[in-house]
């Protein structure tokens, strides 16, 4: 069955132009040019076109990396610094032990001997790891390369530049009262 529509058609080439010729590769020659935008402005499709997916683009990438950025780069967080916190009840630090709390941008542990209460910092100055007390020995004992300080911070061995940092701790009514020393 014969094929209508074909593209060499006399009919299709009244639609090319007058005077246009087709190659035989397919190619119109001498057709009439491009036409212009309305009213002879030049409408740049293309230029407008990139526009408008850059711009898209540029949103899109904007609203995907701001949480990523905001993720990698945690806001900072103030700490208001006071001379004195109410640490929590009394019942937190029974006799022969021990409870670290935050001061302002410190670490503190309460140790409670015997109804004796003391505060220091509870940052080793070796490399800064947490220590904890350890009741038996009546010593304050840092977990990572094994410095040994009193209950009040001074140091009992190991390798540690400095005593632990003094804080003062009372009981208030209920309350654990620390203060700076
Ligand atoms: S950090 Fe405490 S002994 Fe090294």
């Amino acid at each position: 069955m014969a094929q209508t529509g074909n593209f060499k058609s006399p009919a299709r080439m009244g639609t090319l132009g007058g005077s246009a010729e087709v190659s035989s590769s397919g190619a119109v020659s001498g057709g009439k040019p491009r036409e212009t935008g309305l009213k002879g402005v030049d409408f740049e499709r293309r230029g407008f076109l990139h526009k408008v997916v850059g711009g898209v683009g540029a949103i899109v990438a904007a609203s995907t990396l701001y949480p990523v950025v905001k993720y990698i780069i945690p806001p900072v967080k103030e700490i208001k610094m006071v001379n004195e916190i109410k640490a929590g009840p009394a019942s937190e630090v029974p006799d022969g032990s021990g409870k670290i709390y935050q001061f302002n941008e410190d670490k503190v542990i309460v140790v409670n001997k015997g109804g004796t209460l003391t505060a220091v910092s509870a940052v080793c100055t070796h490399l800064g790891c947490l220590v904890h007390w350890e009741n038996a020995a009546n010593e304050l004992a840092c977990p990572c390369h094994g410095a040994k300080y009193k209950q009040t911070g001074e140091i009992i061995s190991g390798p540690q530049p400095k005593p632990l940092k003094i804080y003062k701790a009372k009981i208030d009514g209920d309350t654990i009262v620390i203060t700076k020393a």
